[in-house]
């Protein structure tokens, strides 16, 4: 969590680009992992795992986007899901998850390279969606998060589509982030999803927040996009605060929100 672990064994801490730019740049991740062997964004699973317990049984079938290096689809491996698959832009990153998860024995995951701006999946064919800090690289050229870009909405609501379209018509799309509700609702709650919008917070001094959004469970009297200001939990936070490299994504919001 928050570490970086180099295939020899040692960690190096907050060793980021110089700028969240980079994070939009798939030369720049297929470089980290060929030299990282593990890095956690934001928390590593035993820090959410209570919550997503009541949502993913070992029957889910279960994609989560942009797996990178991190242990989540072992760790739900692990808790009993056997049917998952992982995909990610990077092909160096497939390629050191599938040796990685060959090596363990865990045989049944699969692992594809894929943008998920065009998940290459039927309609739907997952009763779970999960990702953890990948939707938060759409956002690192975002601007202002109360405005942001109209590239950057393109791009997040081709995202969110997509999610949308290969869940099961009752399925459930997780989201762990540092997005904030205000931030994030509007594009959730676009008119065009069917899926209800809630979330948790989990962490200690710092909250990260856990989006369940459950299809067809939309209320017939939401009338759409909630654009009223919502109470918050305070998390103005300094970035030292913030472990690793995480506190880059949290520039632009900081500097809005302090
Ligand atoms: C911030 S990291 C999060 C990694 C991992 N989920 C974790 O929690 O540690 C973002 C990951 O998303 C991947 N990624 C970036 N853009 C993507 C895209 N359009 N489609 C799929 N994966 C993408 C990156 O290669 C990287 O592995």
């Amino acid at each position: 969590m928050g570490t970086r672990q180099d295939p020899n064994g040692t960690h190096k801490n907050g060793g980021g680009p110089s700028t969240a730019l980079a994070y939009l740049d798939p030369k720049y991740w297929d470089e980290r992992f060929s030299t990282e062997e593990h890095y956690e964004w934001l928390k590593d699973y035993s820090h959410f795992r209570h919550l997503i317990q009541s949502h993913i049984t070992p029957n889910s079938s279960v994609l989560e986007l942009g797996c990178g290096n991190s242990q989540l689809c072992e760790e739900l491996y692990k808790d009993g899901v056997t049917e998952i698959t992982c995909i990610d832009l990077s092909a160096v990153a497939v390629e050191n998850m599938q040796k990685k998860l060959l090596s363990k024995g865990f045989k049944e995951i699969k692992v594809l390279e894929a943008d998920m701006l065009d998940l290459p999946f039927s309609n739907e064919c997952f009763d779970v969606v999960i990702e953890k800090g990948t939707m938060e690289v759409l956002f690192v050229d975002s601007g202002d998060p109360w405005h942001p870009r109209p590239a950057t909405v393109t791009k997040v609501m081709k995202m969110l589509e997509g999610v949308h379209r290969v869940l099961k018509p009752d399925g459930i799309y997780i989201s762990i982030s540092f997005g904030q509700p205000h931030f994030r609702r509007p594009l959730f709650e676009a008119p065009q999803f069917t899926w209800s919008v809630e979330w948790s917070t989990f962490g200690d001094g710092f909250h990260y927040f856990f989006y369940t959004l459950k299809k067809g469970r939309r209320s017939l009297d939401d009338k759409g996009s909630s654009k009223e200001k919502l109470e918050i939990p305070s998390i103005c936070l300094f970035q030292d605060e913030l472990e690793g490299e995480d506190y880059l994504f949290r520039t632009n919001i900081d500097e809005l929100n302090c």
